[in-house]
C-alpha cells in the first residue's frame, strides 16, 4: 500500500538513483521503484517521473541483471518483455466457473431483482455496490504467494485458454501483488481487458492506412489481441485491464480478508490493480441505484474506454453467499445494460463509390436501423477481402455496431438465418462511373479506376480541394460542386476560379447575397497558406502534416519539380512511399499545367511564411503529440510549434526530436521509447520550451 509517506520516500529514492548516487544499491529497491512508477503510470494514470527517467532506471536494472543473471526474479519488471512466439494456448480449468450475469434494461427489471434479493434475505433494504460494466474481453488471474502464476481467457466459463505471457504484456497487471498483507496465499481474480477508445482509433487508422479493413469495436480488438501468438505485438497494442471480482481465496495464518465487495475492490487497488475503486459507488436501496445508473449512462461517452452498462452487486459478501447462484448467473448481481449501440438489419444492395484517388469502395445499403441514437441506412464494407472475410451476401441479416465516435461497422452476418435466396456480392470489373477496367495491384486490397479523366475522380478531387481543411471555401460544399459539374460550369480544379457567374445567377437558390458570399470565399481562398494548397491537391499519402513539411521546404511550390525522390526523403517525416507519390505528382505535366493555371488565376503558390518562423524557440526542432492534452487543443499546440519555427511530424521516427505526451498516450509512446534520441516530454515541459 503506497501511503503518502512511502510515496515521498520512493520519490526521494528515485532522485538518488537518477542522480547516480545509488548505482550500486540493493537491486530489489530498484525493482520496487520501477514497480511503483509503473503503478503510478498505468494504474493511477498519474506518473511522477518522465518516461525518459523511467527508461533510465529500467536500463540500470537491465544492465545489472545482464551482469548477474542469477539474481533475476520472476516478478522483475524486466520479465514482462515478450520472448518469441507462443505455440499453443494450453486449456486450463478455472478454480471457480466464470458465470455470466443476468441482464436488466430498465427500472422495473432492477426493482424485480431487488425484490427477489430482499425476499430471499429477509431484509428491508439492501446495500449495493455499483460499478461500470466494462466492454472488453474477460480474463481470470491466479496469484500464488503474491506472484502472478496464471492468466486465462474465459473460454466456456469452465475451461479457458492459458495466456500468461500475453497477460504479462498488460502493464496495469502487476507481476506480483502483496495479497499476503491480507493473509491470502492463493487468489483467483476476474476482470476485463480493454483497448481504450484512443488506442482503438489509432489502431484502426493504421489498419486502414495499410488498406486493411478496420475492426468493428474495441472489444473485438481486445479479445483478438489477447490471442496473438507474438507476445511482443500484444505489448504494442497497449491493452489495459480492470479487475473487479475476487472469485476464490485460500488463506494462511491470521487472514484479514475483506467482508464486502467494495472493500475487495479497495484491496485490489491497494495491492496494485486497476480496480474500479474510483468508479464504484456504494448505495443503500434500489431507488438510489436506479438514479445512479441512469445518471452514469449520460457520462458514458466521457470515459476513455467503452462500457456497455453497469453491474449492481450485493455488497455484503456473506449475503452474497446466502443468495447463491443459479446454474447460469449469481442471484447477488445483475447487469444493467445501456441503450444498445448494436442493431440488426438486412443487407439490401451494394453500391460502389469512386473516390478521388480512384479507389472503388463498396457501400452496403441496408434496411434503416437505429444504432446508438442515429439511423444507419448505408455502411461502408471497405473492400472485396472484407466482403469475403465477413461472408456477406445480399439479403443477409447483419449485426451493426456503432462504437463511440467510430463510424458504424458490420460486426457479422447471421449465416444461420439464411433462406437460400441470398445472393453473392459480385465486385464490378469496370468503373461504375466511367466504365474503364478496374485495376488492383497484387499487394493491395483495393480496386482502382486508373482513368485520370474519370468524372467521379474529378468531382471528388474538387470537393476535396474546396473542403474545410483544404482551401476552406465555405459556402461551396459538395452539392454545389456536383451541380456545377453536371451543368458543365466546372470541369476541373482551376475552374473553381472562373465560374460562369451570369449562368449561376439564373439558377434556383442563388440570390445576389449567396453569390456574393461564395465569390468572397473563393477570393479569400487565393491567399491560403501554401500547406493548405498542397493538401488541397490531394496527392496520395500527403495528409495535412506532410503538406506542412513540404510547404516548409520550399519558397515556391514549383521548386518541387527539381527534387529527386532521394531529396524528398531527406525531408523530415517523408518516407519512401510519400516521396514516390510526391515525385510522380511533380513530374506529371498535367499537374504542372494545373498548378500554373491556379497561379495565373491568383492562387498563392509562394511560401510567404518561410523564414518568418525560423529563429523561434523551437527552430529546426520536430514535434509530435500523442494522447489527450489537458491545457491545449491538439491543433493549437501544433500551430504553436510552427509559429515558433518547429515542425510537426506525422509518425515516430529517428527524425523526431520531441514526443509530447498527454493522457492515454498510445502506441506512439511505446515506439518512441525505443528510439533513444527522442525526448519524451509532458505538456508542461512543452509549454516551458516555448518559454
Ligand atoms: S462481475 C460472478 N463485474 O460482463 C460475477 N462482470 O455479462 C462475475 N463484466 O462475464 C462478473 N464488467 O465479463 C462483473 N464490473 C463487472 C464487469 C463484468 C464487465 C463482464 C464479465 C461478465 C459479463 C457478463
Amino acid at each position: 500500500m503506497y501511503t503518502p509517506d512511502l510515496v515521498k520516500k520512493l520519490q526521494h529514492e528515485t532522485s538518488q538513483w537518477l542522480a547516480g548516487k545509488k548505482m550500486h544499491g540493493p537491486v530489489e529497491t530498484l525493482r520496487d521503484l520501477l514497480r511503483f512508477h509503473e503503478y503510478r503510470y498505468y494504474v493511477q494514470n498519474d506518473p511522477l517521473i518522465s518516461d525518459f527517467e523511467y527508461d533510465t532506471l529500467y536500463k540500470q536494472l537491465e544492465q545489472y541483471e545482464k551482469e548477474h543473471p542469477g539474481s533475476v526474479t520472476p516478478d522483475s519488471p524486466t520479465q514482462r518483455v515478450g520472448k518469441g512466439l507462443i505455440k499453443d494456448f494450453p486449456k486450463v480449468q478455472h478454480l471457480v466457473p466464470m458465470l455470466s450475469l443476468d441482464n436488466s434494461y430498465n427500472a422495473d427489471d432492477l426493482l424485480d431483482f431487488d425484490r427477489k434479493a430482499r425476499e430471499l434475505s429477509g431484509l428491508d433494504s439492501i446495500e449495493y455496490c455499483v460499478e461500470p460494466k466494462f466492454d472488453g474481453a474477460s480474463i481470470s488471474l491466479i496469484y500464488e504467494h503474491d506472484l502472478l502464476s496464471r492468466g486465462a481467457t474465459r473460454g466456456d466459463g469452465e475451461i479457458g485458454d492459458e495466456i500468461t505471457p500475453n497477460i504479462k504484456q498488460i502493464r496495469s497487471v502487476p507481476l506480483s501483488a502483496k495479497f499476503s498483507d491480507y493473509g491470502i496465499d492463493q487468489v483467483e481474480i476476474r476482470g476485463e481487458v480493454l483497448m481504450t477508445k484512443n488506442n482503438f482509433k489509432a489502431y484502426n487508422d493504421a489498419l486502414m492506412e495499410e488498406g486493411l479493413p478496420p475492426l468493428a469495436n474495441p472489444r473485438n480488438a481486445a479479445a483478438g489481441s489477447l490471442r496473438i501468438k507474438d507476445t511482443a505485438e500484444v505489448g504494442r497494442r497497449n491493452l489495459e485491464a480492470f479487475l473487479y471480482h475476487v472469485s476464490y481465496v485460500s488463506t494462511g495464518k491470521k487472514p484479514s480478508v475483506p467482508e464486502t465487495h467494495s472493500a475487495m475492490l479497495e484491496m485490489l487497488w491497494n495491492v496494485g490493480f486497476r480496480s474500479p475503486k474510483k468508479e464504484m459507488k456504494v448505495l443503500k436501496g434500489i431507488d438510489a441505484v436506479i438514479g445512479h445508473v441512469q445518471e452514469f449512462e449520460k457520462q458514458r461517452d466521457d470515459l476513455g474506454y467503452e462500457i456497455d452498462g453497469m453491474v449492481i452487486k450485493v455488497n455484503d459478501l456473506k449475503l452474497q453467499d446466502k443468495l447463491g447462484m443459479t446454474s447460469h448467473h449469481p442471484r447477488w448481481a445483475v447487469a444493467f445494460k445501456f441503450k444498445a449501440r448494436q442493431g440488426t438489419s438486412k443487407l439490401l444492395s451494394v453500391e460502389y463509390q469512386v473516390g478521388r484517388t480512384g479507389a472503388v469502395t463498396p457501400v452496403a445499403k441496408i434496411e434503416p436501423v437505429q444504432v446508438g441514437g442515429v439511423t444507419v441506412s448505408s455502411i461502408s464494407i471497405h473492400n472485396e477481402d472484407y466482403i469475403r472475410e465477413k461472408d456477406l451476401k445480399l439479403g443477409d441479416t447483419i449485426l451493426i455496431e456503432r462504437s463511440g465516435d467510430v463510424i458504424p461497422q458490420i460486426v457479422k452476418s447471421f449465416a444461420e438465418l439464411r433462406t437460400g435466396a441470398e445472393k453473392k456480392i459480385k465486385f464490378p470489373t469496370h468503373c461504375p462511373v466511367c466504365d474503364s477496367e478496374l485495376y488492383k495491384p497484387a499487394d493491395e486490397a483495393v480496386w482502382r479506376c486508373v482513368n485520370i479523366n474519370c468524372p467521379a475522380q474529378i468531382v471528388e478531387g474538387i470537393i476535396h480541394f474546396v473542403s474545410k481543411d483544404a482551401m476552406d471555401i465555405r459556402s461551396f460544399g459538395e452539392a454545389n460542386v456536383r451541380r456545377f459539374y453536371e451543368l458543365g460550369f466546372l470541369k476541373d480544379i482551376p475552374g473553381v476560379y472562373t465560374l460562369p457567374w451570369d449562368e449561376i445567377r439564373k439558377m434556383d437558390g442563388f440570390g445576389e447575397k449567396s453569390i456574393a458570399k461564395l465569390q468572397q470565399a473563393i477570393e479569400d481562398s487565393k491567399k491560403q497558406p501554401l500547406h493548405r494548397v498542397i493538401y488541397a491537391l490531394g496527392i496520395r499519402y500527403v495528409g495535412e502534416t506532410t503538406a506542412k513539411t513540404l510547404a516548409n521546404a520550399v519558397e515556391h511550390l514549383l521548386q518541387f519539380t527539381d527534387y529527386s525522390e532521394e531529396q524528398l526523403q531527406q525531408l523530415e517525416d517523408v518516407g519512401v512511399k510519400v516521396a514516390k507519390t510526391v515525385y510522380e505528382f511533380f513530374h506529371n505535366k498535367n499537374n504542372i499545367q494545373l498548378l500554373r493555371e491556379l497561379e495565373k488565376r491568383g492562387v498563392q503558390l509562394n511560401n510567404e511564411k518561410k523564414n518568418l518562423a525560423t529563429g523561434g524557440n523551437l527552430s529546426g526542432q520536430t514535434f509530435l503529440f500523442t494522447g489527450t492534452l489537458a491545457k491545449l487543443k491538439r491543433s493549437a499546440a501544433e500551430e504553436l510549434v510552427e509559429q515558433n519555427g518547429g515542425s510537426i511530424l506525422s509518425g515516430v521516427s529517428a527524425k523526431l526530436n520531441y514526443l509530447v505526451v498527454g493522457e492515454d498516450a498510445g502506441s506512439k509512446l511505446e515506439k518512441a521509447k525505443k528510439i533513444a534520441t527522442i525526448k519524451i516530454i509532458t505538456e508542461d515541459d512543452f509549454l516551458k520550451l516555448l518559454g
